[in-house]
């Protein structure tokens, strides 16, 4: 075996590890269990329910309560046809797929050819994975049948509303949530009284009936995205001073050209990318910059990320520039976030299709613009999904533990008596109500002391505070670190101020 083949059988066991870690510990399982699950749908349990809890709020700190230019709705998730008609998505929001002659299963044709063939399909046209198809002779994975030819596959789900079911009533279950702050762009602006270039923000439920769902959450067919439109004049996409310090922090970039000359990635700084015009314009790299930030913020290490710009043929229908901030997954580089130049596409659609003026009155011009958009796209599920794997840890005796940043972490502290007996948990349960206020936090009386740490290691708990008997002669208590195990004498008068340092640090 190749030493490349050793290093990706030992990726793919990490998955395995993760999913089972998440089935065990109640972050996320399939949904409807009980009645055997639909591929593609999960539910959160008590771990998983804080962790993305604290993602979205860390999400929405950055980029709505920090900033006086962006604010939030939170949109309805099923909608008029006419939205999807004018966004494109009824006629465009297509995946190729292929049937197999003999057993009929079906298959997103690009990920079967990846999957075949160990190369990247990304951006490549139906035309040409059909091409492919053909030169590689491939067949049903399944049952080794011939396939048919690469149609296209709507991923929308469809409802009707009301008693009759007929075109009228005929309603869709939003695949991103992008589109309600384009039909709410002229009552919000209106509302918030903002002058451009600002954004529109949303965390929420959306739909994509994928055509094979895969590799746990990562692509579901129900989850939650994290949203930012942020809208500019069209004539100031460059005016905007980005600070020094962020211009110089460097990362990798997978250019159309990179990938198209086949020559890799390189490194360069936001700067160096800018004056080479790599990025397109000033914005769409203050964009780029600040998730980036936020990703690293929220304990993703630097190395494991890159930004890969779409190829041509890849492009969604309404962007004229696209950069994804790729992570290095177990199963290869892909999108965590997509940064999208939207241009004027979708106002100036909803502008058409509804009859509404959805321009801006530019003040200082004395005329109106349609702004250009620069949108920030995210998963929940999928952040969620990384950070488990970039946080996964096995200590040298294969215990497992999470190195979640506390602020991220589902449970800040973990209050322990060290035995089950009436004065330690009398003492530990004072502990626990005095922090509870604070700061989430468990209380654990059951099992060996050892066994509970670990319990808390494996959710990425990063501080256990024990109750023993020196506590009740002296009120100091052990304060225990999750990642070294190393423990220390805190005064139980000095643990409020000092979790609260430990945390925010
Ligand atoms: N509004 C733009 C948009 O929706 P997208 O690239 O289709 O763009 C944005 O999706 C983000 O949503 C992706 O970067 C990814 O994090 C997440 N996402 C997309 N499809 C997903 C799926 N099937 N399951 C989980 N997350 C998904």
């Amino acid at each position: 075996m190749e030493e490349s083949d050793k290093k990706e059988v030992k990726k793919e066991g990490k998955m395995d590890k993760i999913v089972n870690l998440c089935l065990r510990r109640g972050v996320l399982f399939p949904s409807n269990e009980i009645y055997g699950s639909a591929a593609g749908f999960f539910d959160y349990g008590p771990v998983g329910v804080e962790l993305k809890k604290n993602i979205e709020n860390s999400w929405w700190k950055f980029v709505v309560n920090d900033r006086e230019n962006v604010v939030g709705i939170d949109g309805a998730v099923v909608n008029v046809s006419k939205v999807w008609k004018a966004s494109g998505h009824v006629d465009s929001f297509n995946d190729p797929l292929v049937e197999c002659k003999k057993c009929h299963l079906r298959f997103r044709a690009d990920h079967l050819i990846e999957d075949e063939l160990k190369v990247s399909v990304d951006g490549v046209g139906v035309g040409q994975l059909q091409e492919l198809i053909e030169k590689h002779e491939i067949k049903c994975p399944k049952c080794g049948g011939s396939l048919t030819e690469v149609q296209v596959f709507n991923l929308m789900f469809k409802t009707h509303v009301g008693a009759v079911e007929d075109e009228a009533s005929l309603m869709y279950l939003r695949p991103e949530t992008a589109q309600l702050i384009f039909t709410d762009f002229k009552r919000v602006l209106a509302v918030s009284r903002k002058k451009l270039p600002f954004g529109i923000a949303q965390i929420g439920r959306v739909f994509r009936n994928e055509i094979s769902p895969r590799n746990f959450v990562f692509r579901s067919r129900e989850f939650n995205q994290m949203e930012l439109e942020f809208f500019i004049h069209p004539g100031k996409m460059n005016e905007i001073e980005i600070e020094k310090n962020d211009l110089k922090i460097e990362c990798y970039f997978y250019t159309q050209e990179m990938q198209e000359k086949k020559t890799g990635q390189e490194r360069m700084s936001f700067e160096l990318a800018l004056e080479k015009k790599v990025i397109g314009t000033k914005w769409h790299a203050y964009w780029m910059i600040e998730f980036f930030k936020w990703f690293i913020k929220i304990g993703i290490k630097p190395e494991n990320l890159r930004f890969r710009q779409h190829v041509k043929t890849e492009l969604s229908h309404y962007s004229s520039e696209t950069w994804d901030l790729e992570y290095d997954y177990p199963w290869g580089w892909k999108e965590v976030e997509g940064i999208a130049n939207r241009t004027d596409f979708d106002l100036k659609q909803h502008s058409k299709f509804s009859g509404e003026d959805l321009s801006f009155f530019d003040e200082s011009e004395k005329s109106k613009v349609v702004p250009y958009v620069i949108e920030p796209s995210t998963g929940v599920e999928r952040v969620v999904l990384t950070v488990l794997i970039d946080a996964y840890r096995e200590r040298g005796d294969g215990r497992v533990f999470l190195d979640l940043k506390p602020s991220i972490a589902p449970v800040k502290a973990a209050v322990l008596p060290l035995m089950p007996k009436e004065e330690l948990e009398k003492k530990a349960r004072l502990v626990f109500n005095e922090l509870k206020d604070k700061i989430v936090c468990d209380y654990d009386a059951n099992g060996s002391i050892g066994k509970r740490y670990s319990r808390f290691d494996e959710i990425g708990t990063p501080f256990a505070i024990t109750i023993d008997y020196q506590t009740l002669e002296d009120d100091t208590v052990t304060l225990r670190y999750r990642n070294d195990m190393k423990q220390e004498r805190v005064k139980i008068r000095d643990l409020n101020e000092k979790m609260k340092k430990l945390i925010d640090e």
